[in-house]
């Protein structure tokens, strides 16, 4: 069953909820460094101007019964690399466990492989995040590699996982 969600763009008027909702170290502990913490107004509002302005990164704001309860983004790579884009997220603590983000996946992933000139899309979870590994196996995403100790989050290494999914041609 796929729940009721819309994918629609980032707008100022977001601001206060984003800045609520993304001032979690739950969240930042899952993401990379880029992923300020805490996470102020400025933080809110820099992120806001860029999801409204960047070509290469689609970055869209996900609504549940009207609210806005998170962020999913498909950020294109360059060079060599340029036909495929990284997928991230993530979902404000209150609205988890519901399936939210694996219908925010699957949808974002049919709409980048629609309007984006790519061939393949990748997430790459850390070993301990096994909600969102879980969130992407539902989405039909395939474990590609585990890269031990590839990432050094907050002082730790842990396990880089890549998982894609491919344009069907
Ligand atoms: C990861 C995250 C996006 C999941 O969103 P969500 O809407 O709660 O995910 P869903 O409800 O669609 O699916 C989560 C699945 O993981 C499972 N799960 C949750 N916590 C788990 C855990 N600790 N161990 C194993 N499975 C877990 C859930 O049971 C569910 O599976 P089910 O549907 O079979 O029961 C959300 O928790 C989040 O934003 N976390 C912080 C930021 C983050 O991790 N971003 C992703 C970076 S790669």
């Amino acid at each position: 069953m796929s729940l009721n969600i819309q994918l629609s763009d980032w707008t100022e008027a977001l601001l206060d909820k984003l800045v609520e909702y993304a001032n979690n170290p739950g969240i930042a502990g899952n993401m990379t460094d880029s992923f300020p913490h805490p996470y102020r107004e400025d933080k809110g509002k820099a992120f806001i101007q860029f999801a409204k302005t960047s070509e290469t990164s689609k970055i869209k704001a996900i609504f549940f019964k009207g609210e806005l309860v998170g962020s999913i983004g498909l950020h294109l790579q360059h060079d060599i690399s340029r036909k495929n884009a990284e997928l991230g997220y993530w979902l404000a603590e209150p609205f988890w466990g519901q399936g939210i983000m694996t219908t925010a996946v699957k949808e974002m992933t049919e709409w980048g492989f629609k309007n984006m000139d790519i061939v393949r899309i990748f997430a790459r979870p850390f070993g301990s995040n096994l909600a969102s590994q879980k969130v992407l196996e539902k989405a039909g995403y395939q474990l590609e590699a585990r890269i031990k100790d590839g990432f050094y989050k907050n002082g730790v290494f842990v396990d880089e996982l890549i998982y894609s999914k491919r344009k069907e041609r």
